[in-house]
């Protein structure tokens, strides 16, 4: 009997046009552009307009990945969203996408795993395809993290951006391409680390992001690379057998460390982070859609995907496109 897969069927990205650069940030908090540069690797990170909204945001990554990928909105039957920074509490912000997109049929609902989110909204959706009955899943990851920072934090505001990027993917029984394996993992000991401190529950607040950054470095690092190594090993390669790496886009020596254990080549790996900073669910698919889109990840090439983030959250997905 042949294995039912979800290809990637066409991705797309969105960034506001506001770009804050490192330069323009040490005017406001005392930081300078040499320590974000030498210990993020961030150079600039993308701001949206004050009537911007996540669901704006992802609206247009959407709209970009069903033109990507030669369909039209009543293609799609589902639309997953990962997100930390929903327009509202409730509804959901795919409810919102998908009044946007003009959808009136199907369903769409959130997740929340922070910057893992969109890993894990893949590995749902893949689920979702091979259990029936969706043909056609659209997986966003969209975040105005700009709306949740304390900008008077160094240690933390010069981190994030905001952004959206998306996935559509489509059911095939024949196809060898698609999603091969998944990995996901959490640990709610360490929930303290990295976290917002806000809520409509606790405080009513909105809250803002608050960051162990050394050891929030030196978990991610750790479990990534075993996400990775779990999700090569599902079909028994090594992580260093892929074309391509696409990290989280949270910190250039973070995917330095991470490369360097698995033994990747730079080549191999794709970085956005000095132009995007860290977009959280949305970091993977965006990094994802620019290097499809300038034409390095082709059809046909075996893609490893991961991320870190809040919780601890963490996880991989191997695909081929
Ligand atoms: N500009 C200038 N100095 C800064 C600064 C900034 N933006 N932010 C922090 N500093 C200072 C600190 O106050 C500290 O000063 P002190 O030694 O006088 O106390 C010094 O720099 C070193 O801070 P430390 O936190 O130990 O630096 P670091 O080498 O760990 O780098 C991060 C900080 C945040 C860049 C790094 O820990 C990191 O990237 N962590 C992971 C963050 C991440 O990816 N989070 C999201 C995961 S999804």
């Amino acid at each position: 009997m042949s294995e039912i897969r979800s290809v990637v069927l066409g991705v797309g990205g969105y960034l506001p046009d506001k770009i804050l650069t490192n330069h323009e940030l040490a005017k406001t908090v005392d930081t300078s552009d040499e320590w974000i540069r030498e210990r993020s690797g961030i150079c600039q990170r993308h701001i949206a307009a004050a009537d911007e909204f996540t669901s704006d945001l992802g609206t247009h990554a959407a709209k970009a990945a069903i033109e990507h990928a030669g369909l039209t909105i009543e293609n799609v039957d589902l639309i997953i969203v990962a997100t930390t920074t929903p327009d509202l509490t409730f509804p959901s912000t795919a409810t919102i996408i998908q009044e946007k997109l003009g959808m009136q049929h199907g369903a769409a609902f959130d997740i929340q795993a922070v910057c893992s989110g969109f890993i894990y909204a893949l590995h749902i959706a893949d689920a979702m395809i091979k259990a029936g009955p969706y043909k056609h899943i659209l997986v966003i990851g969209a975040e105005t993290f700009s709306r949740i920072l304390d900008w008077d934090d160094r240690s933390t505001c010069v981190l994030f951006g905001d952004g959206a990027g998306a996935m559509l993917l489509g059911r095939s029984e024949t196809s060898e391409r698609g999603i091969i394996s998944n990995f996901i993992r959490s640990d709610g000991r360490y929930c303290d680390l990295l976290m917002v401190d806000g809520g409509p529950s606790r405080t009513q607040t909105v809250g803002h992001v608050r960051m162990v950054g050394n050891q929030v470095f030196r978990h991610a690092v750790k479990d990534i690379a075993i996400a990775m190594k779990e999700c090569a090993a599902q079909i028994g390669i090594k992580p260093s057998d892929v074309d391509w790496f696409v990290p989280h886009q949270a910190n250039q020596r973070i995917l330095d460390g991470v490369a360097r254990q698995l033994k990747l080549r730079p080549d191999q790996v794709i970085s956005t982070v000095a132009q995007h900073a860290n977009t959280s669910a949305a970091s993977v698919p965006l990094a994802f859609d620019t290097a499809v889109k300038d034409g390095r990840i082709k059809p046909g090439d075996l893609v490893m995907l991961e991320a870190f983030g809040g919780g601890f959250t963490w996880g991989a997905s191997l695909l081929r496109l």
